[in-house]
């Protein structure tokens, strides 16, 4: 009975979360999301959550659960990834979508969506810690090479970011001999003016 109504209230969820992703037609040339995998997502203790790598953040957000488990897509989100340099952190206003309907199935999802609805309601938009960050005289655009390596390309840079449950750095960025490397690879410019102002 009571996982007859747990699967009730998670096809509840997803019912919503493709609603929601397939009412904002302007950003969201994709699929909605139908089904949950919840292998995709597995549960984290409080205390296990220290152990993640990468920078903490002000809420703990997981990738592995929103592009993982309930496939919203990168760009749903990250939406100028392919239109401009920078791909862009969401909005609160993308968040509350969702969260102003969706409260959380757990303590722990309820506890850290609690504070993404408080900061919603202080009007003060949450601090997230840049993880990925190149130095002021390097110019890297989102847009090419999403255009060049498809809107899959993510992965190829990132690594498998709707498999994590915090984002870290999979390639070191801030490191000239990975883009040259790439760019020698797939006989891209390497004149110093391109990426050097
Ligand atoms: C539901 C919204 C949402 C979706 C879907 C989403 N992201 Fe994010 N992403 C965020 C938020 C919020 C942050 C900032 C917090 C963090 O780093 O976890 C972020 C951070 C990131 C970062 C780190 C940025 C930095 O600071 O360097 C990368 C890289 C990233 N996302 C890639 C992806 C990729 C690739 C996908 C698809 C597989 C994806 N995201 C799907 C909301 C989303
Ligand atoms: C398309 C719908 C959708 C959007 C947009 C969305 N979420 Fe979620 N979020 C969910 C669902 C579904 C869950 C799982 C709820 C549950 O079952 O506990 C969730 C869970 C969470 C949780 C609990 C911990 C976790 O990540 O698993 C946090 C925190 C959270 N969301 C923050 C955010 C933030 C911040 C944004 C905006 C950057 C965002 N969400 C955008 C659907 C969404
Ligand atoms: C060729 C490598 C490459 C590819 C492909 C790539 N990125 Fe990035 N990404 C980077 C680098 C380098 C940075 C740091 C940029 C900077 O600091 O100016 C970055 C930064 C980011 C950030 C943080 C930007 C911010 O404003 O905080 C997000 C989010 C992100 N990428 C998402 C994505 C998503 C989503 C995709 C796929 C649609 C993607 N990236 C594809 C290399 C890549
Ligand atoms: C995995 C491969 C890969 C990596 C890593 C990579 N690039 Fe690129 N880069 C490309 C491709 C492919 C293009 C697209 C060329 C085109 O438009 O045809 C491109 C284009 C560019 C351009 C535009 C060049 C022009 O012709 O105007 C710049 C600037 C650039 N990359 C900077 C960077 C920087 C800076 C980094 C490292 C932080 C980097 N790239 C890492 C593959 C890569
Ligand atoms: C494909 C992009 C790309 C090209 C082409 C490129 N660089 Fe760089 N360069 C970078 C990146 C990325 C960094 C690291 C930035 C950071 O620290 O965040 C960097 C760093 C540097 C630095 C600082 C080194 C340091 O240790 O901090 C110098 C100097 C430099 N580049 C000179 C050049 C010269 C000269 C050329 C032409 C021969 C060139 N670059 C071509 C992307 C490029």
């Amino acid at each position: 009975m009571r996982k007859l109504f747990v699967s009730v209230a998670r096809a509840a969820t997803v019912a919503i979360v493709a609603a929601f992703v397939a009412g904002t037609p302007a950003r969201a040339q994709q699929a909605p999301a139908r089904t949950a995998d919840s292998i995709a997502a597995p549960v984290i203790a409080k205390g296990d959550s220290a152990k993640l790598k990468g920078p903490r953040q002000p809420v703990f957000f997981r990738h592995d659960l929103h592009a993982g488990a309930y496939k919203i897509q990168c760009q749903y989100c990250h939406y100028s990834v392919a239109v401009s340099n920078e791909p862009g952190i969401p909005s609160m206003q993308t968040c509350m979508g969702c969260h102003l309907v969706i409260g959380g199935s757990d303590s722990a999802n309820k506890a850290e969506i609690k504070k993404v609805r408080q900061a919603w309601a202080d009007k003060k938009p949450i601090e997230w810690t840049r993880v990925h960050y190149l130095a002021r005289h390097v110019h890297f655009p989102h847009s090419q090479h999403i255009k060049a390596m498809g809107p899959v390309a993510c992965a190829t840079c990132h690594g498998d970011i709707a498999r994590m449950p915090q984002v870290y750095k999979v390639n070191n960025v801030n490191n000239m001999g990975w883009c040259i490397n790439c760019h020698l690879e797939r006989k891209v410019t390497r004149d110093c003016s391109a990426c050097h102002y």
